[in-house]
């Protein structure tokens, strides 16, 4: 089995995007923020519990999103991405006794200077029908409000989260959480740093070359 890939970066790194090019080559894409988002449009006591922490761009406490990733992957059937996970020390540390528990892994940060982190959140438009992401800058569909994978029409919407001030609040926890994190893989042997600010076909190039 090839080793299990965790992906690190700011949010609007482009983690979600080059992880679901990569799912289906051998791996499955598993990602916390869908999973919440999934558990509030149910409206389960998990999403109601959740709902705000997600509007208000806060992390939601580890051992919630712990119990949430266990329930939903089986790491001895199939190599994982993981993309959203962890996102303190303390979530990688639960990652590799919890679930991981000696598997292989590689931790793949993306990183990004902040300043286009912004720009690219808020012209972000992921299509409600298949989760596919788009940008109406850099990427926009080939027909307006048609998405190009699954030809919904008028699905394409924008996060709630993905207002300027809110993205403001998450830019600012990810820069407080992230370097202990990279530290911790650092000191496995286990990290690889990938630049998140080429094209989106270079930047996977890039990511293919490191897990072959
Ligand atoms: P989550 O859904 O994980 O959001 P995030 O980490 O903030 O990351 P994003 O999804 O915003 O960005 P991305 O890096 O995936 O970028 P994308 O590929 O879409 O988490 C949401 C919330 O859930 C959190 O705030 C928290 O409340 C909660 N949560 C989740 N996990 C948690 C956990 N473990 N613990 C606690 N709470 C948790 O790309 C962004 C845009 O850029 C797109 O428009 C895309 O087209 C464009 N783009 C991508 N790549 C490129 C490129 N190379 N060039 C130009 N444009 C590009």
């Amino acid at each position: 089995m090839k080793p299990h890939l965790i992906i690190l970066g700011a949010p609007g790194s482009g983690k979600g995007t080059q992880a679901s090019r990569l799912a289906g080559k051998g791996y499955r894409h598993i990602s916390t923020g869908d999973l919440l988002r999934s558990e509030i449009a149910k409206n389960t006591e998990l999403g109601q519990k959740v709902s705000g922490i997600l509007s208000r761009g806060d992390l939601v406490d580890d051992n919630t999103v712990m119990a949430l990733l266990k329930a939903n992957c089986d790491i001895n059937m199939v190599s994982y991405i993981f993309d959203g996970f962890p996102r303190n020390v303390v979530q990688a540390e639960m990652l590799d006794t919890q679930l991981l528990q000696g598997c292989n892994s590689i931790a793949v940060y993306y990183k990004l200077e902040p300043g286009v982190l912004i720009d690219r959140i808020v012209n972000r438009r992921t299509c409600a029908k298949c989760g596919e992401i788009y940008n109406l800058n850099t990427k926009p569909p080939m027909k307006s409000n048609v998405c190009d994978k699954c030809g919904s029409i008028n699905e394409l919407k924008q996060r709630k989260d993905d207002t300027q001030e809110v993205v403001s609040n998450r830019l600012k926890i990810f820069a407080d959480t992230v370097n202990p994190m990279l530290l911790f893989y650092k000191a496995k042997g286990a990290l690889v740093e990938i630049d998140a600010s080429k094209p989106e076909d270079e930047v996977f190039d890039n990511l293919e070359k490191v897990i072959c």
